[in-house]
């Protein structure tokens, strides 16, 4: 691994993005760009804009202004490994990031992007075919994490606890048709119900029903978002969220809850509304805390999780049921995020958090560079 200037590590930290999430991203960066360690490392910034275009700039520019799709320093990353370099796209790129120098090599990615595109692998296998180091889970994690359908059979089928649901696969419900969708829900599960996009995050798409006109709606407005939806039971729930952060031997945070104003933690809950409220740690009983922390750890390990991720449950306010509602592979990270304030409270302060972050995207990729590529017998040389 080849230090930049003065043995700094150059971290690409990669942001904004195609998804829904675009906005959150950008506040998720700033935060990471404001704690990361400048005596250990440089920083190219990379913003994915809303088109897809990537654009470099050195780490004193604005995040906002690089993310923008009529900004200069347009690069992209070859799929081909070797030289984790960033190529300009054309001369303009060329002059544009001229002057730039180191920041298109890069040691290490630090990609936080939100939702698809970002968190569902298809970045992650670009970061593969290049040999970029990067934080979080490969292309499988990622993958799976980020299909609420194939999470919930996976921790089931690991006999782990989730709220009862019914997937309609692409095309499902064109097919059938809306209403008997509906009734098909309302049958098998009852009220109230989440309806949900498989794939999408930060509630976007996601609504909740309690009458058949209801979830008529709710089914239609999923399907915007994702040709796969899927229906789950409503609880009345405490919300708490695990932070985990490892590779081989992953660990886990004190829990925290969520305390919203809203119906649901929904969109303007997450990022517009200051009445929300992270109580960390969660009050819980020492054993409640305990099985979390362990249920954290076997649904990270079921869901092939890599680096970190947030394991979000449901605490039913009744029977005080627990069930796991999902995992995020790159969960928010702005300053008011669960995942670095879980960590701060178990002792882990920012800088540190991404410090450990960075060191297990190392780790993890000089486990892959060691794995055999040659057949038995194969004469090519090493
Ligand atoms: N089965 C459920 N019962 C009760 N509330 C739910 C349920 N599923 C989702 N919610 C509410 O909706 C929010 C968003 O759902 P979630 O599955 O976490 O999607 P996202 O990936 O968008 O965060 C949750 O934080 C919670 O407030
Ligand atoms: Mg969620």
């Amino acid at each position: 691994m080849s230090g930049g200037k003065m043995g700094k590590l150059r971290v690409g930290l990669l942001f904004g993005g195609r998804s829904v999430e675009h906005a959150v991203s950008i506040v998720s960066a700033t935060s990471i760009l404001r704690a990361l360690d400048r005596s250990k490392y440089s920083i190219s910034l990379i913003a994915i804009d809303p088109t897809g275009r990537w654009h470099l700039a050195e780490e004193d520019a604005v995040l906002a202004e690089v993310a923008d799709e009529k900004g200069d320093g347009r690069v992209f990353l070859p799929a081909v490994p070797g030289g984790t370099t960033l190529v300009p796209e054309d001369s303009t790129a060329l002059s544009a990031i001229g002057a730039l120098g180191d920041a298109t090599r890069l040691d290490v990615v630090f990609p936080i992007i939100h939702g698809r595109g970002g968190e569902d692998g298809a970045l992650q296998g670009l970061l593969e075919l290049a040999e970029v180091p990067y934080v979080g889970s490969g292309v499988l994690g990622s993958a799976i994490q980020m299909d609420k359908d194939v999470a919930k059979r996976l921790l089931e089928a690991a006999g782990l606890p989730v709220t009862p649901w019914i997937t309609f696969r692409p095309g499902e419900l064109d097919r059938i048709g809306l209403e008997a969708a509906a009734t098909r829900v309302a049958d098998g599960i009852g009220w109230p119900v989440f309806v949900k996009p498989a794939n999408s995050g930060s509630s976007i798409g996601i609504s909740r029903a309690d009458s058949i006109p209801e979830l008529i709606a709710a089914l239609a407005d999923a399907q915007r978002y994702d040709r796969k939806v899927i229906a789950e039971k409503a609880i009345d729930a405490r919300e708490i969220e695990v932070a985990v952060l490892g590779n081989d031997e992953p660990e886990a945070s004190v829990p925290g809850e969520i305390r919203s104003a809203h119906a649901f933690y929904d969109y303007d809950a997450k990022y517009l509304d200051d009445a929300t409220e992270l109580v960390i740690p969660a009050p819980l009983a020492p054993e409640e805390t305990a099985i979390l922390r362990s249920l954290a750890l076997d649904a990270y390990r079921a869901l092939d999780a890599e680096g970190l991720a947030r394991v979000d449950f449901l605490v039913d306010r009744e029977t005080n049921d627990f069930y796991i509602n999902e995992l995020n592979s790159l969960p928010g990270f702005t300053d008011g995020s669960m995942y670095p304030k879980l960590w701060e409270a178990s002792g882990l302060p920012y800088p540190a958090l991404l410090d450990r972050l960075i060191a297990l995207a190392l780790e993890r990729h000089d486990h892959r560079m060691r794995l055999e590529t040659r057949a038995p017998g194969d004469p090519r040389e090493t």
